[in-house]
């Protein structure tokens, strides 16, 4: 697989590769390849397990940062500042004292306010000529100091705690979109007629990020299972479930991959609807897709979505009947039920 101008940009950027490597967020396994191919030791760390699974087993970290104590780290620059500042403390507290870093991305997509982040946790930050529309910022000389996240954050409008990781959406706050599909369980569950109220099975919070879906389920009685790409949003749920005072299982995956049929009572998502800077609703309809296979017949599947996504035919088309529970200027919350005899 070619290198991409950002990757190939770090690469130059190295020149001769030291002994150890550690490569994050690397998008395709290219970078990790081409290190390995100058026969450097190299080690991959991947938040997303779809990117982690172009990773040989051979080469993705097991064991801390600080275990592997990397001479070179090259980075994929994350988007959100948040991201980047959790990371970059992470490095500085476990790096060597000598290690250099070298964090790449697409020009449209940095901004000054990376460089200042990152200079609160390194001393030297200076950036590389840009290339292919692509740069590097390259950090030397390591400031251990004290972790800022996860940060945690009580939302009054659900009762609930939310406590994340920088790269998690929305990170700990509400997201108006989870906000109205959780308003909207927890109306029907009040009511005398709501299948919610009456069944307290087996619940799925798809797609789970901070995790505030899944421990909503799990405060009121479902046996919850939170799952989701990233290794970040995991760490974030399991510590929503606890300031929640709830415990739900967690499981990182695509989608629904591997889970078994027949499985989940509920499944309730707020879906992605990008992959990092580009919108994808590929895996939203992958979700939908797979949902009504491990749904229990007679069980539901509950999605907030904007209004403009065109979610609705394939619901009505492969999970079942489908009604809209809730709507406002951009959302929709939709719930579909897998039919007892389905
Ligand atoms: C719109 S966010 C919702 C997060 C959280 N449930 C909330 O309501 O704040 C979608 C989440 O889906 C995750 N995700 C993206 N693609 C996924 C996939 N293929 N399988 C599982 N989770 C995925 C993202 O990491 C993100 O946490």
């Amino acid at each position: 697989m070619p290198l991409d101008p950002v990757s190939t940009l770090m690469l130059e950027e190295a020149g001769s590769l030291p002994g150890r490597v550690l490569v994050v967020d690397d998008p395709d396994g290219a970078l990790v390849r081409a290190v390995a191919d100058t026969g450097a030791q190299v080690r991959a760390w991947n938040d997303d397990v779809r990117e982690e699974n172009g990773v040989p087993l051979e080469a993705r970290l097991t064991g801390s940062i600080a275990d592997w104590a990397p001479d070179l780290v090259l980075w994929r620059l994350p988007r959100s500042l948040g991201a980047l500042e959790d990371y970059a403390q992470t490095l500085a507290n476990e790096l060597p004292a000598h290690a250099r870093v070298l964090a790449g991305g697409r020009i449209k997509h940095m901004t000054p306010g990376q460089n200042t982040v990152l200079g609160r946790s390194f001393a030297d930050v200076s950036a590389s000529l840009g290339r292919q529309k692509s740069r590097v910022l390259r950090a030397s000389s390591p400031l251990p100091g004290p972790q800022r996240w996860p940060q945690r954050r009580y939302l009054p409008e659900v009762g609930l705690t939310a406590v994340a990781h920088g790269a998690v959406f929305a990170t700990n706050r509400l997201d108006p979109g989870t906000h109205l599909l959780l308003r909207t369980l927890a109306r029907v569950a009040s009511e005398p007629e709501g299948s919610i109220r009456q069944t307290r099975g087996t619940a799925l919070d798809l797609g789970c990020g901070s995790g505030l879906i899944a421990a909503w389920l799990a405060s009121v009685g479902w046996v919850t299972t939170a799952t989701d790409v990233s290794r970040q949003a995991l760490l974030s749920a399991q510590l929503t479930a606890h300031a929640n005072h709830t415990e739900v299982a967690l499981r990182r995956a695509d989608g629904l991959a591997g889970v078994a049929p027949d499985s989940f009572d509920l499944i309730a998502s707020n879906p992605p609807f990008h992959r990092g800077a580009a919108k994808d609703s590929a895996p939203a309809f992958a979700m939908i897709a797979a949902a009504k296979t491990v749904l229990r017949p007679g069980g539901e599947l509950w999605l907030v979505f904007n209004s403009h996504l065109p979610y609705l035919p394939a619901l009505r088309r492969h999970v079942g009947p489908t009604n809209i529970e809730a709507q406002d200027r951009s959302f929709i919350v939709t719930r579909s039920l897998k039919e007892p005899t389905g």
